[in-house]
């Protein structure tokens, strides 16, 4: 008797703490998410008269949403701009920047999934597609994007013999033989294109800007601007270091071979994130020992090493895509950018010492990674 009861403590204490851990801690984590404006205050506060984001949804959305959990949609389609694979998520047009908690706060039901056969939808809303593609699409998705394997639910609408304006034509080949057919919505249908519209994400959070993946009009800027004699930092740029920098702000920005993919750590901003990845804004690393931050870029850095008078213990693997791969001409012009934006204001780097010190260092395995240490000795 004894012993059960020592196993039902052993068994409630198990799951008072799972129960703890999953959802006390998420709750406190991201429980306390409220709509917030785009940016905030140097003092966290929200901007007076600023719009609030995310928006509710409609009564219909929510309710289309559990039509769409019940339908298995997630089973195929994630509602998701994936962090880590910002720059790819972003890239393909499945998003303008990476989805964040806080995005959700608002949706009842949050139909992340993780299997994607089909595109992600969190912001399929975005896509410029009428209520009139919507519903075909749900009907019959192959008569929009022919062999397209999503399913159809045919099911959800009523058949009418004549056009009226709460109907829609369409070539089904469903049955025996393509014909033409007139389809009417029910509500099923309704909330559910109602919840596709809503979903998306095109605002910017104070934790996630938009990923920018074209190049700024530095140049653009310089050459109109330098014929008036204004003495600010850009007009004084000469065109070969505007050059370098745009190139720069490109390869930072870049998830695709010959790119750094720095904005995925180092964020957008230049400030990194908090814990996990340091600022490059005002950092001495950067605006430093010139070669120490070149050494840096070529092999990458592990262990304890001190930002702005933070501590970091982190690894940050060759830079590079793939590993490493980044050319003296890249680590010259990434370099220069990084110097010179977010209020970071230091000489450029020219490829000609960035193959200086790789000759100095060519002996290194290339994938060995600094240390803070070692770096101190050089
Ligand atoms: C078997 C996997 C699968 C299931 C289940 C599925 N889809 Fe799809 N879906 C796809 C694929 C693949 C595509 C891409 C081809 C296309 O556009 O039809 C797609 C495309 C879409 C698109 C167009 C997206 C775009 O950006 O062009 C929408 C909207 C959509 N699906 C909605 C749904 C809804 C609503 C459901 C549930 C009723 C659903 N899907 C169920 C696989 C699936
Ligand atoms: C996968 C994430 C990741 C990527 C991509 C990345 N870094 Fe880093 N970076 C880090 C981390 C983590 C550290 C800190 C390492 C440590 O704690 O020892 C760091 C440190 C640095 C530092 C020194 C510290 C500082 O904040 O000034 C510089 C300079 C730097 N990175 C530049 C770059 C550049 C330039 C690129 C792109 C070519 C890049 N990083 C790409 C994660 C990354």
């Amino acid at each position: 008797m004894n012993n059960i009861f020592k196993f039902s403590i052993g068994i409630f204490s198990t799951l008072a703490f799972a129960w703890l851990a999953f959802v006390i801690g998420a709750r406190n984590q991201f429980g306390d998410l409220e709509p917030t404006s785009s940016y905030l205050n140097d003092d966290k506060s929200i901007p007076e008269g600023e719009e609030l984001f995310p928006k509710k949804l409609s009564g219909l959305a929510q309710q289309g949403a559990k039509e769409y959990v019940s339908l298995g949609c997630t089973t195929c389609h994630t509602q998701q701009v994936r962090l880590v694979e910002a720059g790819f998520d972003v890239e393909r047009g499945w998003g303008k920047r990476p989805s964040m908690p806080r995005d959700y706060i608002f949706h009842n039901e949050v139909n992340i999934g993780n299997t994607r056969i089909g595109p992600d939808l969190a912001n399929v809303g975005l896509r410029g597609y009428s209520d009139e593609w919507f519903h075909k699409h749900l009907y019959e998705p192959q008569t929009m994007v022919t062999e397209s394997i999503c399913q159809p639910s045919p099911f959800l609408y009523e058949l009418k013999n004549d056009s009226t304006p709460s109907t829609y034509e369409l070539n089904s080949s469903i049955g025996d033989k393509v014909s033409t057919i007139f389809i009417k919505p029910t509500n099923r249908a309704n909330r559910i294109v109602a919840y596709l519209k809503s979903l998306k994400q095109d605002y910017e959070l104070p934790e996630m800007a938009f990923v920018q993946t074209e190049v700024p009009e530095i140049v653009e800027k310089v050459e109109s601007e330098s014929e008036n004699s204004n003495d600010s930092n850009l007009t004084t740029l000469p065109s070969w270091l505007a050059k370098q920098i745009n190139s720069g702000k490109e390869i930072y920005m870049k998830a695709a071979p010959g790119g750094g993919l720095c904005f995925t750590c180092h964020q957008p901003n230049g400030l990194g994130l908090a814990g996990q990845f340091p600022p490059l804004a005002g950092s001495d690393w950067v605006l430093g020992d010139k070669e120490r931050l070149i050494k840096v870029t070529m092999h990458g850095l592990m262990g304890e090493i001190e930002v702005n008078g933070v501590k970091y213990n982190n690894v940050m693997a060759p830079p590079g895509i793939p590993p490493g791969s980044l050319t003296n001409q890249q680590i010259a012009d990434v370099l220069t950018y990084i110097r010179n934006d977010w209020g970071n204001s230091a000489s450029s780097i020219s490829p000609e010492e960035v193959a200086s010190v790789r000759e100095s260092v060519k002996d290194r395995p290339a994938m060995q990674m600094w240390t803070a240490a070692e770096l101190e000795l050089k």
